[in-house]
């Protein structure tokens, strides 16, 4: 039973020790999938949130002096466990956010890529030397450690959105305040562990989950030693935090939400874009913020696109995230429900046509959708303007490239795109027209380790990944000298 593995945490995680508050206060985390009661965990009130701002500043001076070899090596060790761990870590996950165990362990692989390329990012900081602008003037440019980082992350990643912002800032030298969801907050506490045992120094990382994100998110923003807040999320709370943290004009990175375009031109290969179509929008039960929100087919194709892609969609099997062959598990909650009913509803309204997958027996608030394809659908219904975040794929039918652009680009995120085509040309003219800050051409998987994943307009700014995503937790520091 995973509840008897030692990853298995309920308490904050501060300062290298779990510990309670002292008066008690828990919150339970239930299983999505059967809404069974998983864990009760602690509910950090502030004076644990301040309590782990200053072990992770009094960690800070220590950590950052470290060469970085030496964090390198730490950071190589954590990256070891959780491959170690891999079968304990994603059953915890798949236990607390109901995605399908394969996925789960995908994002272990996917979540421990960060810790393993930061781990080698930490030993190449580099600097600069420019030349002076006078006979005896030299200009040297060093990098240091931002300080202190809070990150805020989400529920439909629960691992792999904490090393994405972990990895980069412990590279660097900065320590770390970690502010899970309060769905998932096992998989950030079993990655405390993971840190005791590869050797992190007491208060580098903490975890201190709450239900009281508000006031937590608030102290977060506004404690001057915290230098950088970093935000998976909502646009909404996005803009939020941004407020907050202007008293103490914290440095921000913030990824928000996506409203995607999936364009499927003319000469595309069907079948590619069909199956790049299925892992776009069904991945994590459609619940992630750079998923096909609206696939845009040219009419030429319209009929052979969405026929094939029916038909794959009918294959879709949906269940426990434990039971085998299951390609959907549940959704996040009975609110995330009733707005997808909504969206659906509306653009049936305005005339849509259904095709739903396999049904799977509900019972009463289960939290299992099947999925959905809607064809004819256009953009005055609401579906267009809003993010799904589940599995629902709408159609929308195009006749030209400049009418799509437009349609692609109607809306006030930037976060993710995608089309297919052959032409050379025109795969040029698209990516460069497109305003996001991803454009997977001939893909429906852009996320990797590898690459600068991040977005711009309303989906936030900053870079996650790649050799970009260190100089977020960086400062630049540039050292004037007469000779
Ligand atoms: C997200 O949904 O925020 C991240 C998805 C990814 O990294 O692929």
């Amino acid at each position: 039973m995973i509840q008897n593995s030692h990853l298995y945490k309920t308490k904050a995680y501060i300062n290298g020790d779990f510990i309670a508050t002292s008066s008690q206060r828990e919150f339970p985390i239930y299983n999505p999938s059967n809404q069974e009661l998983v864990a009760n965990v602690v509910n950090c009130d502030t004076i644990l949130a301040e309590k782990a701002i200053e072990s992770a500043q009094k960690a800070l001076n220590p950590w950052k002096s470290l060469s970085g070899m030496e964090r390198s090596n730490i950071l190589r060790k954590w990256f070891e466990l959780h491959l170690k761990y891999i079968d304990e870590l994603a059953q915890i996950l798949t236990l607390e956010q109901g995605k399908p165990l394969h996925e789960a362990k995908g994002e272990i692989h996917y979540g421990a890529s960060f810790i393993e390329w930061f781990a080698e990012e930490a030993k190449r900081v580099y600097g600069d030397t420019i030349p002076g602008h006078l006979p005896d003037k030299r200009i040297v440019v060093i990098k240091q450690p931002i300080g202190v980082v809070a990150a805020i992350t989400p529920w439909n990643f629960p691992n792999a959105m904490i090393t994405r912002k972990v990895a980069p800032a412990l590279a660097a030298g900065c320590t770390v305040i970690i502010k899970p969801s309060e769905l998932t907050p096992l998989s950030a506490l079993s990655l405390g562990q993971l840190a005791n045992e590869a050797g992190f120094p007491k208060g580098v990382f903490n975890v201190i989950p709450t239900l009281e994100a508000q006031q937590i998110g608030e102290t977060l923003c506004q404690n001057p030693t915290i230098k950088k807040l970093s935000f998976t999320g909502s646009t909404q709370v996005g803009k939020l935090l941004m407020q907050q943290s202007a008293s103490t004009v914290k440095k921000l990175s913030l990824e928000l939400g996506g409203n995607a375009p999936f364009i499927v031109f003319e000469d595309a290969d069907i079948d590619q874009a069909v199956h790049a179509a299925i892992i776009s929008k069904f991945r994590n039960a459609g619940q992630t913020c750079v998923c096909a929100n609206r696939i845009f087919v040219h009419s030429d194709v319209y009929q052979e696109f969405s026929k094939k892609l029916i038909q794959k969609v009918k294959n879709l099997k949906v269940g426990d995230g434990f039971e085998p062959d299951v390609d959907i598990g549940p959704l996040i909650s009975e609110e995330a429900i009733e707005f997808i009913d909504d969206l659906v509803e509306d653009a049936l309204l305005g005339g849509a046509k259904i095709f739903r997958g396999p049904k799977v027996k509900r019972k009463k608030k289960s939290l299992f959708y099947d999925p959905i394809v809607l064809t004819d659908v256009t953009s005055n219904m609401k579906i267009f303007h809003n993010e799904i975040f589940g599995p629902v794929a709408p159609l929308f039918k195009f006749s030209n490239e400049k009418e799509v652009i437009e349609l692609a680009n109607n809306t006030p995120y930037g976060l993710a795109s995608y089309f297919f085509g052959k032409d050379h040309s025109k795969i040029w003219r698209v990516s460069e027209q497109l305003e996001y800050g991803m454009v997977g051409i001939n893909t429906g998987m852009i996320s990797t380790t590898v690459a600068p994943f991040g977005g711009i307009k309303q989906s936030g700014f900053g870079k996650e990944g790649s050799k970009y995503g260190i100089e977020d937790y960086i400062i630049t520091k540039y050292l004037s000298w007469s000779i």
